[in-house]
């Protein structure tokens, strides 16, 4: 769907932070944008330093899936996070970080096009059960600086249902589907951008207390009887009940047909999650 070209120009034009995005780097085409912003950060790039591109010839999501980067409809964006060594509460704020990026992008594209997205556990933005967008962060140690996160931020923008490959037509959707008009890409970033630097800050200056309430109200996985895959061999079955303090699914199991193992309440910090119902 045609929508202006990404430029660092259109989205200086409204952003309005301080340091993140004050150094940008668009791209026609990389292999990843989290990889070349970690590229970047090698040669002395500083925090806050933003790659956005046009196009991913091997864009990643978690769990090693891939993520489907086609040119001049969507957004793939990632963001250099300088992370204190030191920090008593650094597995709170690692855990928190992917959660608290979906959160800012669901108020970005609420912002920017009226659209309320949920986030399905741990960072998926979902419309319904369709997915949108998703968040993959990455440590790594730059040789120049101390450690670092990249967080990688994927939105399906100005998609048309047809361009999707096959297998995710009914599980992806793009804002362009639900709005049945483009967006402004650089608009979005910019917002995405002017809505992250508030909520990094809130996380790493007063911890997730406050993320963790404005994160539950977005939820759409809390309440849910969901399916949880581990690993090949690893299901479970059970109510999703909350989000614990360092961002783990708290699951009410339910009672195994198999074993008659009573219900407990389990946390979850790592894997896939269906909503059944
Ligand atoms: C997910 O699996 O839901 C996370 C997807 C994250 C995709 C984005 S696109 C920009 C950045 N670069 C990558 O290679 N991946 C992330």
């Amino acid at each position: 769907m045609t929508s202006p070209p990404l430029s660092a120009d259109a989205i200086r034009s409204t952003l309005n932070t301080v340091q993140i995005g004050q150094r940008l780097y668009v791209y026609d085409n990389v292999p990843s944008t989290n990889s070349e912003a970690m590229a970047l950060a090698q040669a002395g790039a500083e925090h806050g330093t933003v790659v956005v591109a046009d196009c991913q010839t091997a864009g990643r999501g978690r769990l090693t899936r891939q993520w489907y980067s086609p040119p001049g409809m969507n957004l793939y964006c990632s963001i250099l996070i300088r992370r204190k060594r030191s920090r008593p509460d650094v597995v709170e704020w690692l855990s928190w970080l992917p959660l608290a990026t979906a959160l800012a992008a669901a108020e970005a594209v609420q912002t920017v096009s009226s659209i309320s997205l949920s986030l399905k556990w741990p960072n998926d933005l979902v419309y319904g059960d369709q997915k949108v967008g998703g968040v993959l962060c990455e440590n790594f140690q730059p040789a120049s600086h101390g450690p670092m996160v990249v967080i990688g931020i994927g939105l399906n923008v100005n998609l048309p249902r047809e361009s999707l490959p096959e297998d995710l037509r009914e599980t992806a959707t793009s804002l362009f589907e639900i709005l049945k008009s483009p967006l402004d890409r650089n608009r979005l970033l910019a917002q995405l951008l002017n809505e992250l630097e508030p909520v990094l800050n809130e996380l790493t200056v007063h911890g997730a207390n406050r993320l963790q309430h404005a994160y539950l109200r977005r939820c759409s996985t809390i309440g849910k009887l969901v399916r949880v895959i581990m690993g090949v061999e690893e299901e479970i079955v059970g109510t999703a009940e909350s989000i614990s303090r360092d961002g783990a699914l708290q699951l009410r199991t339910s009672r195994s047909s198999a074993t008659g193992a009573a219900p407990e309440l389990i946390e979850i910090h790592a894997a896939d999650i269906i909503h059944l119902r």
